[in-house]
């Protein structure tokens, strides 16, 4: 959550380079933004707003923007409620210092009484304040470089943070660090950019460097750029990396919303996660897998941790690595596992889901689960982010970068990389024949195109959203592989539409939840033809007896339902394990339109942001 952004280089660029990097950013948070500018003759202009970006664009217009160094950020508010004196950068109280900040710091209460005893005086709720002011009582009070200063406050500093800092009357110098999360430094020609992820770098380098866990950058014009420990001060090594990130996977190509555009490119996502993994034999070839069978062959459980969607693709993982695996599968919440006491040993292995790649909790507790000496296997979408950097092996979903906060591509992503993954196991560990490794990959090789044919049932999602904008609450029902499905369609009806959703299992709904039932709460059930259609098929009955509408996804060709159901959405068949792939294109299409209807910013739902670094 929050974003920063920073630049040193040419003279007059930093704000155009900077507000273009927050608009890229913004879907880790849009509370607030701001920007702290140095001009050539040294003086610190900050800007700030409330809300997007582009409320500090028109504020920032109106006053001085000069300045070849910069830094911003965009915030998700964690301490303090959103408004202009909370919005970052923080200014120490001498004004010498301007500081964005991304993570929390945990002992700012401590830090901040301090600070007040030693005469400093505090404007905002934050935390970052405390941090900007504590820099700016050593850099005073040991008379050291501001570099030292940093570096010396980081060390009495508890929590996560990815820092920036510049100071005034210093034109030519930015400092940025970083512990718990992400900061990627841009190598340019007589520019360097900083930002907390590579999407405001695009377009004007490739050249990367992904600064580590307790690293500082100093970058410095005219000098070579430099990367200390923060703990020991010991230089480290510099690895420029590519970028491998266009421009035009950053735009919207056509689209109303990111959200749409990404709902639609899931045939093309699809294919590129499936690229060079099918064998022509059928086999499937995962490199994480085939480099470590040893910790495949020996493995006696698999515990699978994620958050929110990523959570909901990982209850599919399970059923796919018990029917094609045969062995032991758990799944966690990554926030639950890490305060858990997990009982882990190296006949473990962990698989962290994560789309950003920087979930907060997945990656401490992917950190915990190797302490304890399990093989920690990552399946993350944003390549060179902190998960992927810290597991031992793992698969990229590709699915290319996802920009609307609601996650779509990246769900179906997971699902079929994990359905890769489940069989790549299976066919090692011998749980599965050949043939039924072919018959699935078979269908998965097909998934782009039948995607293509599913999402033809947009025009009558859309149609059918009209219906139901003003429910006020939805139950969503499955059974087997598409229980987890019902519980995404929920997620995604209320991140996006302020909706209430529950997704239930469909025969647990008996259990309570039919009591909700009336006319007023439509139900979309999830029936395709599988193994439990006969089963959902009372449950369908039980809502309908109570009253409730009913709208139910089912397979191409099965009229059975129609004399049910109130309303059918027809979607192709497939192997019963491919069905929380196809079905959850109509529910993110019935979320997006019903959002849509009732006027909501579908791409930066209120409260939400894409990256959640916080606890
Ligand atoms: C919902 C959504 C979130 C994320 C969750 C985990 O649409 O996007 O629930 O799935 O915050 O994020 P990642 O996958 O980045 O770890």
């Amino acid at each position: 959550m929050c974003g920063i952004v920073g630049y040193l280089g040419k003279p007059d660029r930093a704000y155009d380079v900077l507000i273009r990097g927050l608009k890229r950013l913004e879907y880790r948070g849009y509370d607030s933004a701001g920007v702290a500018l140095v001009t050539d003759d040294g003086t610190l202009n900050v800007h700030k707003a409330q809300g997007k970006v582009s409320n500090l664009e028109q504020k920032a217009s109106l006053g001085d923007t000069r300045g070849a160094l910069g830094i911003a950020h965009t915030r998700w508010a964690t301490h303090g409620e959103p408004n202009d004196i909370n919005a970052h950068p923080h200014v120490s109280q001498s004004g010498d210092l301007a500081l964005v900040h991304n993570g929390t710091i945990e002992n700012y209460s401590v830090l901040k009484q301090a600070l007040i005893e030693h005469g400093y005086e505090f404007k905002s709720e934050t935390d970052t304040e405390v941090l900007v002011q504590l820099i700016d009582y050593i850099h005073r009070n040991n008379h050291c470089s501001l570099e030292e200063a940093v570096r010396e406050a980081l060390l009495q500093v508890e929590g996560a943070y990815a820092i920036a800092v510049v100071e005034r009357g210093n034109p030519d110098r930015l400092v940025v660090a970083r512990k718990s999360s992400p900061l990627v430094i841009g190598v340019g020609d007589g520019e360097t950019f900083i930002a907390s992820d590579g999407t405001p770098i695009v377009g004007y380098t490739d050249k990367v460097i992904y600064l580590k866990d307790n690293e500082m950058a100093v970058i410095e014009r005219d000098k070579p750029l430099r990367i200390v420990a923060i703990d020991s001060n010991a230089p480290s090594e510099i690895d420029i990396q590519e970028l491998k990130l266009s421009v035009a996977q950053l735009e919207k190509g056509g689209y109303d919303t990111f959200m749409l555009k990404e709902i639609f490119e899931q045939p093309e996502t699809l294919r590129d996660c499936l690229r060079g993994r099918i064998a022509s034999d059928g086999r499937v070839v995962l490199m994480g897998v085939e480099m470590n069978k040893d910790k495949f062959l020996n493995a006696k459980r698999i515990t699978l941790v994620a958050c929110g969607t990523s959570w909901h693709a990982a209850l599919i993982g399970k059923r796919l690595l018990q029917d094609f695996c045969k062995i032991p599968v758990e799944v966690e919440y990554a926030s639950e596992f890490r305060y858990g006491n997990p009982v882990l040993d190296d006949k473990d292995i962990v698989i962290a889901i994560s789309q950003s790649g920087e979930t907060a909790d997945t990656l401490a507790a992917i950190q915990l689960a190797r302490q304890k000496g399990a093989f920690v296997y990552g399946v993350s979408n944003v390549v060179g982010a902190s998960i992927p950097r810290n597991t031992d092996s793992g698969t990229y979903i590709h699915v290319g970068p996802e920009i609307g906060v609601a996650s779509t591509k990246a769900f179906t992503g997971q699902l079929t990389v994990l359905t890769l993954l489940a069989l790549a196991i299976g066919q090692l560990r011998g749980a599965i024949t050949k043939e039924q490794v072919k018959q699935v990959t078979d269908a998965l090789k097909e998934i782009p195109e039948t995607i293509e044919e599913t999402l033809k049932v947009n025009d009558k999602v859309e149609d059918l959203s009209k219906i139901f904008t003003y429910a006020h609450n939805f139950l969503y029902l499955g059974r087997g592989y598409n229980y987890p499905t019902a519980l995404e369609g929920a997620l995604k009806l209320k991140e996006i539409s302020y909706i209430h959703a529950e997704g239930y299992p469909a025969a647990e709904m008996k259990h309570g939840p039919i009591a909700l039932i009336d006319a007023e709460m439509p139900s979309v059930i999830i029936a395709p033809s599988d193994s439990l259609y006969d089963k959902i098929i009372s449950n369908v009955q039980q809502v309908k007896s109570r009253g409730g509408a009913v709208v139910a996804i089912v397979s191409k060709g099965n009229h059975s339902m129609e004399d049910i159901a109130d309303h059918c959405i027809e979607i192709p068949a497939v192997p019963e394990c491919l069905t929380p792939i196809i079905a959850s294109i109509p529910l993110q299409l019935m979320a997006y339109y019903i959002a849509v209807n009732k006027g909501k910013n579908v791409d930066q739902p209120r409260n939400l942001a894409k990256s959640v670094t916080v606890e």
